[in-house]
């Protein structure tokens, strides 16, 4: 059994980043810039975000943080998001989600210049993706990608289920694991909160990507021996012990699912950081007008 050490290869990645962005300052090119857009106070947000701009900061981005009470009203959102748009310093905007009910976060995702959609979350980026054009790809599926990639994870001719279908991980997960690519090149199932019996899915599958948010689900008799488990459950459990007054579980009973895995990544410490580091990845693309002029 391997683990997937995720936070080794974003660490990598970020070197790998920052070597690129001294080198575009040294050609005196214009150094990539990352704006998020942060309503509220909650505290999950408020770390998201904390992390993005000290994560820019570590490979030598720039960035800039909009902020707005809970009060906003959505004209005024959609005026911020329209001036980053026009703001030709500005390479990728995010807006941190979930926004108040009384703003529409479809209308907000739709404002954002899907030039600029760093998030992966526009319409167009997601049409694109779906037939295989170049896009921005949503940092989690993305983040997995490449932790497939880099781990020299065989896919191809795999039997691969995905285990939750939100718009941000799942659904695109399906999608980038089933096209013609390494990797890829899976059959696909996606499984959801109405399919009966998971297990006699998860329990044939080659990779199991778990993205249901139901801390400890997989458990080891729904696995195959020597299958790829890929955890990308994130719930925060109360942990008096720690500094936080909390911790992060995986969707994967990993105690008893790890011994019959060929790989599996850990909560915390495998998809996560790999989730942060490709927003940087998408800014560092948006910089260089990679996909869009
Ligand atoms: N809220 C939870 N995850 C995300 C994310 O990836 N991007 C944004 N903008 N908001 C989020």
């Amino acid at each position: 059994m391997q683990i997937i050490d995720g936070k080794k290869v974003a660490e990598q990645i970020k070197l790998e980043i920052a070597e690129e962005v001294k080198q575009m300052k040294e050609q005196g090119l214009k150094i990539p810039h990352l704006a998020a857009i942060l309503v509220g106070h909650d505290g999950g947000s408020e770390t998201y975000v904390a992390h993005k701009v000290k994560d820019c900061a570590e490979v030598g981005f720039k960035s800039t943080l909009v902020r707005f009470e809970d009060d906003v009203t959505e004209t005024e959102l959609l005026a911020a998001v329209q001036k980053l748009n026009n703001d030709s310093d500005v390479d990728g905007i995010i807006v941190q989600l979930p926004v108040p009910k009384h703003i529409s976060e479809q209308k907000i995702i739709e404002a954002i210049d899907y030039r600029k959609d760093v998030d992966g979350f526009h319409p167009i980026n997601v049409g694109r993706t779906v037939i295989g054009l170049p896009s921005y790809v949503s940092a989690t599926p993305f983040g997995i990608v490449e932790l497939l990639r880099r781990y020299k994870v065989e896919t191809k001719g795999k039997n691969c289920v995905v285990i939750g279908r939100s718009n941000i991980v799942g659904r695109p997960m399906s999608i980038l694991l089933s096209q013609k690519a390494q990797p890829g090149d899976c059959t696909v199932t996606v499984c959801h909160s109405a399919t009966p019996d998971i297990a006699s899915y998860t329990s044939k599958a080659d990779i199991i990507i778990a993205a249901l948010g139901k801390p400890g689900f997989l458990k080891a008799s729904m696995v195959k021996e020597g299958a790829v488990i890929i955890d990308v459950g994130t719930t925060r459990v109360p942990a008096p012990e720690t500094k936080s007054g909390f911790r992060l579980k995986g969707d994967v009973d990993y105690d008893e699912v790890a011994p019959k895995c060929s790989f599996i990544t850990p909560v915390p410490g495998g998809v996560g950081p790999m989730t942060r580091v490709s927003l940087l990845q998408n800014t560092l693309l948006a910089a260089k007008k990679s996909f869009f002029k």
